[in-house]
């Protein structure tokens, strides 16, 4: 359980794609900031706001923003020090041992295919409200998590005097299948469709600021009277509801809204100057995204009563409510909308699985899972794995339930990497560091204290799921990965072909 890959074996694993350093330190800060916007802006802020923060979102932004700046420094001296590409397993594997490497493999499974639905769940929720403007309608109760009410316009969507009852979400189900056809086949996007698709996101964002920055200012007394008194609403009593638990507890939310910024560490290798180009990248976008956030906030909550925010589409409410002259601008936004999510559901289910078929060249899954494609050249049986599953938990599962999901495991596998970071320090204090975390000890330990405080914020019921997911795959380890593992019986791994031929991480390539 304690075997540890040594650094020369992963730097031979690596070897196969030289990767040219060609990232500057503005490519890393993009690069972040593409991967990071997402559902955690265009939806999960708005049900923060209305079950659990209110105005005071903005505050859960800050404090999520700076857990992940603890994360993120802890990824950039790691980054620095082992040379690998990859990700976090990657890391336990050659610091703390097999069997934190499966757990961390799993909580990544969390953090990368579980987004994968949260993000294609967001991406239905402004498909069908655009597809609503234009006159098409799917049936209401295929839109919608099995067994949850249907909500249309800020309230449950009532037929014959019934409340709807969602059956299956079908597009959030329909585009996971989609991008996983498309993975196999070997779409790559290349820099420049990245680059737009990152430009049509951010421009997205900034013009709902500008206008809506625009309209608040025109009516700042009476809005913020009407809609920012108090602040910070009066707690109901029950845990996460409104006061300072409700930030917290809507922090844990918005936590989600910066997942992807640890992308920018996995391009440690093709940084011109890693070891002040990193933390630049890292912080840099997570300051930037934060900066975006709060002001999106700010104007959501100004604009429409947070009461209001808890639908599927809470950025085009808010431009609905700018006015019948603004139709177009709610048209639009839903549009950058549904282009930027597709990206980053791309850009998750590729890292999902990208993360099996390492796992399955260490033997850790069935082998299966590192086939590729005689044609395509890709990890074909995993990716129609990933796209089901991710397909399935979309078309059944609520947002609510599955981000939640999505920040437990992601949270606990950020503060495993701050552990990483201190053990490494202990273990090989000798071992070169290009970057190393300021203010050691003390950051990594609050990291880690910050992450587990933030697991304890959310619902009993997800508590509960986590840990039955967490000794799921521990009963799995003892029943498979330690028998099977590569690691363990004296072998390599499978070799790999060269991992250029896969579809290129959005981003990673030349800019
Ligand atoms: N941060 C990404 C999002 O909000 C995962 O969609």
């Amino acid at each position: 359980m304690m075997a540890r890959k040594s650094v020369a074996q992963v730097q031979r694993e690596t070897a196969t794609s030289e990767l040219k350093r060609t990232l500057g330190k503005w490519n890393l800060l993009l690069l972040g900031v593409g991967c990071i916007i997402g559902a955690g802006i265009f939806v999960r802020t708005g049900s923060a706001a209305a079950l659990h923060a209110g105005p005071a979102v903005l505050l859960s932004f800050v404090v999520a923003g700076i857990v992940c700046a603890f994360a993120g420094l802890c990824y950039a001296e790691l980054s620095s020090t082992l040379p690998v590409s990859g990700s976090a397993y990657t890391y336990s594997y050659t610091t703390l041992g097999e069997f934190v490497a499966w757990i961390m493999g799993s909580l990544l499974l969390l953090e990368y295919g579980l987004a994968a639905s949260v993000v294609a769940v967001g991406w239905g929720g402004y498909v069908v409200s655009l597809l609503g403007d234009v006159g098409l309608a799917i049936p209401p109760a295929l839109t919608g998590a099995s067994g949850y009410a249907i909500v249309r316009d800020g309230a449950p969507l009532v037929v014959d005097g019934t409340p709807v009852i969602g059956i299956f979400n079908l597009p959030a189900f329909l585009i996971c299948v989609t991008l996983s056809i498309l993975l196999v086949v070997g779409v790559s996007e290349s820099a420049k469709v990245n680059n737009a698709i990152v430009a049509i996101k951010v421009s997205v964002i900034v013009a709902f600021i500008v206008i809506g920055g625009y309209m608040v200012l025109s009516n700042l007394p009476t809005l913020t009277a009407a809609n920012w008194t108090p602040f910070i609403p009066e707690p109901t009593g029950k845990p996460g509801e409104f006061g300072w638990g409700g930030i917290m507890r809507a922090a844990s939310i918005v936590f989600f809204a910066y997942i992807g910024f640890e992308a920018v560490s996995t391009a440690g290798q093709e940084a011109k100057n890693p070891q002040k180009d990193m933390p630049f990248g890292i912080i840099g976008s997570l300051v930037v995204c934060t900066v975006l956030y709060m002001l999106v906030a700010s104007v959501m909550t100004l604009i429409v009563n947070y009461k209001g925010l808890n639908v599927p589409d809470p950025v085009a409410v808010a431009v609905d409510s700018f006015g019948p002259q603004w139709a177009w601008f709610a048209k639009l936004i839903k549009v950058g909308a549904i282009i930027g999510l597709t990206s980053v559901v791309l850009v998750l289910m590729y890292g999902q699985t990208r993360i099996f078929y390492t796992m399955a060249r260490d033997g850790l899954l069935p082998r299966v899972f590192a086939t590729v494609h005689p044609k395509f050249q890709t990890p074909w049986i995993n990716t129609l794995v990933v796209g089901l599953v991710t397909a399935c938990a979309a078309g059944f599962f609520d947002i609510n339930t599955l981000g939640d999901m999505t920040s437990v495991g992601t949270l606990a596998a950020f503060g495993i990497v701050c552990l990483t970071v201190i053990w490494l320090r202990v273990s090989e204090p000798g071992l070169a560091r290009g970057f190393k975390v300021p203010l050691y000890p003390v950051l990594p330990v609050l990291g880690i204290l910050s992450c587990a405080y933030l697991i304890t914020t959310v619902e009993w019921r997800v508590l509960m799921f986590f840990v039955w997911f967490m000794l799921g795959a521990i009963i799995v380890y003892f029943c498979f990965g330690i028998w099977n593992s590569r690691l363990q019986h004296g072998d390599d791994t499978i070799p790999a072909p060269d991992m250029g031929e896969f579809p290129a991480p959005v981003g990673h390539q030349e800019q």
